[in-house]
């Protein structure tokens, strides 16, 4: 009973530090390698793509969540080399990566 009970604080006390990881991680492993570590898709892909800067203050102000989003879940109608994820992601891997992308603003 104590075991279980300690088990279950534990995870409690580690939940929300795993969460946001997990975004940090999911971009490095599914979007990264087009859009880049820091979204400014300096990549190869990027820029045949000319694919948008993220860090751009004006791209942050122009996208709002919810295209960011739709665009994640449903793919781009401009360019089929980003494609959709919901099929690979859940509803809240996805607000997490919009959330990421936020990150990205130029300071
Ligand atoms: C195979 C390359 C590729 C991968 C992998 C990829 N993207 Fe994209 N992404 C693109 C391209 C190309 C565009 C530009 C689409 C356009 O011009 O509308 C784009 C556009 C976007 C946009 C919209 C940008 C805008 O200016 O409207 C978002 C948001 C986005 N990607 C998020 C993601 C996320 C999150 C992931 C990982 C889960 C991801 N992308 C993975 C290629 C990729």
């Amino acid at each position: 009973m104590t075991t279980r009970l300690c088990l279950l604080f534990t995870l409690l006390l580690c939940a929300p530090a795993a969460r946001a990881d997990d975004a940090a991680e999911l971009w490095s492993r599914s979007c990264k390698s087009c859009h880049g570590p820091d979204g400014r898709a300096q990549t190869r892909l990027g820029q045949k793509e000319a694919i948008a800067d993220m860090s751009q203050a004006s791209w942050q102000k122009a996208e709002t969540d919810a295209e960011l989003r739709d665009v994640i879940a449903n793919g781009s109608s401009h360019n089929p080399k980003m494609k959709g994820y919901k099929d690979r992601l859940t509803p809240e891997q996805m607000d997490a990566l919009v959330r990421y992308i936020r990150t990205f603003k130029a300071k």
